[in-house]
This record gives structure tokens, C-alpha cells and sequence, in this order.
């Protein structure tokens, strides 16, 4: 049964539910359409959609915090492995413990040869069973960045099991055995860390050697440290699954790009579009530290926004025919991979990830039209868009 058709699936219920909806687009142009910031009075909290207003909250940052003061770990995972590891992602801090690490590892991903990550990538991918294609989707580029790391092939399916099992206590959609499962790959992939950190020189180019080359080097590496190395490839794992994954979906529905596939530029700017047109993280959250009035909108302390970056993506103010996919935009813009002081510092590398897996699922020479047929839904997601094809 195909069920991507847009017409059979009715209108999302919220902007939660818009995440894995078969057509959010129309619904994000109405929110854009409303207020700059609309109180959801079933979600409680507030939303936001316009490409302005996004960029307004994720630069006020002294105000607005990444996680609610009262709970910097979930309820659900304190205490655990991956309590530990929440609790030191730079992701998920404010103030001193985001800027202890934050330096290092955008330094390290910046300093990456992307030339270099292309050709690891797509020899790691072409080792990826491509069954089940929603399962490849997340394999490629976690095995890539493990490689990027440091770790050797014969460790990569395991980190990568570990990370898919670690990555769902980052869901509040989990059941209490999958929080279970996450905490024994939390600690599993710490002390694999640690093995990796403390072992041999790693190998020249890897992140983990421009880590070490920032001066708390020799030394063990701190377990904060650690867990941010852990946290590349949490950060890794939903969101490039998603980009792979929409990617392929913009080539089933674009007729002009299995040509454009063809080449290396077009595969790379298939994905770069499909990051603004049809993105893997749909939205993001702020909580209200301190008083604070953005567009004209007084947000008190304990209030939490939803940022519908997805919308504002397809905002005109940040580009022209945003509907249209487009893979020759002068200067393309986006909110999908956030803004400010949390921007993502892998957004690069993440497109060349998911441009190189793209490239090894269409060598496989995959029925498109059948898989099209067959259709897909979406993960159960809060925030993340990854489709499971049927
Ligand atoms: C398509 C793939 C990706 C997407 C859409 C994405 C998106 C994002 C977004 C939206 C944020 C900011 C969240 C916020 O401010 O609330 C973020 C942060 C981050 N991303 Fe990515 N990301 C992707 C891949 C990656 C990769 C491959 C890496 C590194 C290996 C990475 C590393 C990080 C880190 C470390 C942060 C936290 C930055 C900070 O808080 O200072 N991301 N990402």
C-alpha cells in the first residue's frame, strides 16, 4: 500500500504531529501565516515558524536555555550510563559546560577533509547490507563517522547497534526497556571510547587525533570529553538517517534528478537542498530561563517554545520559491541545522555523509519506481523525519 500520498492523510493535529506527517508543508505555511509566536494550548507551550522569529530565539540565548532549568537530565535516564552522557553533551548545556568542549569539537569537525570523508564514507557504505533500505539508512553514516573516529572496521556494526539502542533515550517516546537498553550502550560506549583514547596514536586525519591535538592530549581524556565524542555520533545517527532518507524520496519525486545523481556535484546538491526542502530535524526546543519579549511577545520563566525550523525553512523571506526544489539556488538559506551558539558544527560533513550514502544506494541500481509504489511512513519522531520504506 502506498501511503505517501498527501491527500490520504488529512491535516496534522499540531505541529508535533506535522513531524511524521506525509505533507506538513501546507500546515508550517499556515502557522507562518499566524502569529510570530502562537500559544498551543494542547502542547502548552509556544510556536514558532517564521525564519525571523527562529533566528530571534536562538540568539537570545542567555534567556532562553536548551533545557528546562528544573530538569538538565530526563527524569527517566538520571543516575544511569546515559544520564552520564546526556548530562555532558554540549548539545544539551548552557553557560560553562557548553563552551568547555563546543571549541574543540567544531575544530575538529572544521578541520576535516571532506574529500578525504567522501571517499571513507562511501567505502564504509558500500559495506552496509542495503536490507532493509531503513536500516542502511542509519548504518552508513553512523559506521562513517565511528570510522572518522578512530575505530577500526571490525568495530563498526557493533558501535553502530550501540548507538541506534544510546540514541533512544534521547526520544521521550521511549519505553522503559528501551531506556534500559540505551543506558548499557551508553556505558559499552564509553569505555570503548576510553579504549580508543588511551590506546595506540590513532590514526593521522581522524577526529579523534585532532581531539588529542588540542592540549589535554596525553593526558586520559576527561569523561565530559568523552561523552561528546559519544555525542558525535548520537548527533549523527537520526538526523543524517533522515537526510538520506528524504534525499532518496526527493529523487523517487523529482523526475530531473536520477540524472542529476549521476554526477558527484548533483548528488551533493540533492542533499543540500533536501536539507531546506524536506529536512530531517523538523524543529527544536527553548526554555525560558528569565523573563524575555521577543517580537513583541513577553515570554515568562518556565515557558518552553517550539521552534518549527522545518518552516521556516520554506519561509520566503529566507529564500525565493521556497516550494520549489531547486538544486541550483544562488545563495540557499536554511534553519534546519539551527543558528547561533548551538548551530551544528557537522552540517558539512553531514552533507557529504549523506551525499556519499545516496550515491552507494543508487549503485545498488534500487527498482525506484516499485519502491515508490510500495510507499513509506515516518518514524515515530517528536522532532526527527525519517522515513521507513515499505
Ligand atoms: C542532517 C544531519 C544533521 C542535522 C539536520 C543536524 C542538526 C542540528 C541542529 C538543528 C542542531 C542545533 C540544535 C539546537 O540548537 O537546538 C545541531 C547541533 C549539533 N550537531 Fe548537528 N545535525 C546533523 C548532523 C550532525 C553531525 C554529522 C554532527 C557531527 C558528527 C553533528 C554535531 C552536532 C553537535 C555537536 C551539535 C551541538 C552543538 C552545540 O550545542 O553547540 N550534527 N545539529
Amino acid at each position: 500500500m502506498n501511503t505517501s500520498p498527501t491527500s490520504l492523510a488529512g491535516r496534522p493535529a499540531d505541529p508535533v504531529a506535522a513531524v511524521t506527517h506525509a505533507d506538513p508543508y501546507p500546515f508550517y505555511a499556515e502557522l507562518r501565516a499566524g502569529p510570530p509566536l502562537a500559544w498551543n494550548e494542547t502542547l502548552r507551550l509556544w510556536v514558532t515558524s517564521r525564519a525571523e522569529v527562529v533566528e530571534s530565539l536562538l540568539l537570545a540565548h542567555g534567556a532562553l536555555r536548551v533545557r528546562p532549568a528544573a530538569e538538565p537530565v530526563p527524569r527517566a535516564i538520571v543516575g544511569s550510563a546515559a544520564g552520564e552522557v546526556f548530562g555532558h553533551l554540549v548539545r544539551m548545556n548552557d553557560g560553562t559546560a557548553h563552551q568547555a568542549h563546543r571549541p574543540v569539537l567544531q575544530r575538529a569537525l572544521a578541520g576535516l577533509d571532506l574529500g578525504a570523508v567522501r571517499a571513507a564514507a562511501l567505502r564504509v557504505a558500500h559495506g552496509v547490507p542495503v536490507q532493509p533500505l531503513s536500516d542502511a539508512l542509519f548504518s552508513m553514516p553512523v559506521r562513517a563517522v565511528a570510522h572518522l573516529l578512530g575505530f577500526g572496521d571490525e568495530a563498526l556494526p557493533r558501535v553502530d547497534r550501540w548507538m541506534r539502542d544510546f540514541v533512544a533515550c534521547l526520544s521521550p517516546l521511549s519505553t522503559a526497556e528501551q531506556l534500559q537498553g540505551a543506558s548499557a550502550a551508553a556505558g559499552e560506549l564509553m569505555a570503548r571510547f576510553e579504549a580508543l583514547a588511551a590506546g595506540a596514536a590513532p590514526r593521522d586525519g581522524t577526529l579523534l587525533s585532532a581531539v588529542l591535538a588540542e592540549g589535554e592530549a596525553s593526558a586520559p581524556l576527561p569523561r565530559s570529553l568523552l561523552a561528546n565524542l559519544v555525542g558525535l555520533l548520537s548527533q549523527t545517527c537520526d538526523a543524517t538517517a533522515g537526510l538520506l532518507g528524504n534525499s532518496l524520496i526527493a529523487v523517487m519525486r523529482e523526475p530531473s534528478l536520477p540524472q542529476a545523481a549521476q554526477t558527484q556535484g548533483g548528488l551533493q546538491a540533492i542533499v543540500e537542498e533536501t536539507a531546506r526542502h524536506d529536512p530531517s530535524v523538523h524543529n527544536t526546543r527553548r526554555f525560558v530561563a528569565e523573563t524575555v519579549t521577543i517580537a513583541d511577545t513577553p515570554l515568562a520563566a518556565g515557558d518552553t517554545v517550539l521552534l518549527v525550523l522545518a518552516a521556516a525553512n520554506r519561509d520566503p523571506a529566507l529564500n525565493p520559491e521556497p516550494e520549489r526544489f531547486s538544486l541550483v539556488r544562488a545563495r540557499r538559506r536554511m534553519l534546519g541545522f539551527g543558528h547561533g551558539v548551538h548551530a551544528c558544527p557537522g552540517q558539512a560533513l553531514a552533507c557529504t555523509l549523506a551525499a556519499a550514502g545516496l550515491e552507494a544506494v543508487l549503485h545498488r541500481r534500487p527498482d525506484l519506481a516499485a519502491l515508490r509504489e510500495r510507499g513509506w511512513h515516518y518514524r515515530p519522531s517528536v522532532a526527527a523525519r525519517i522515513p521507513v520504506f515499505h
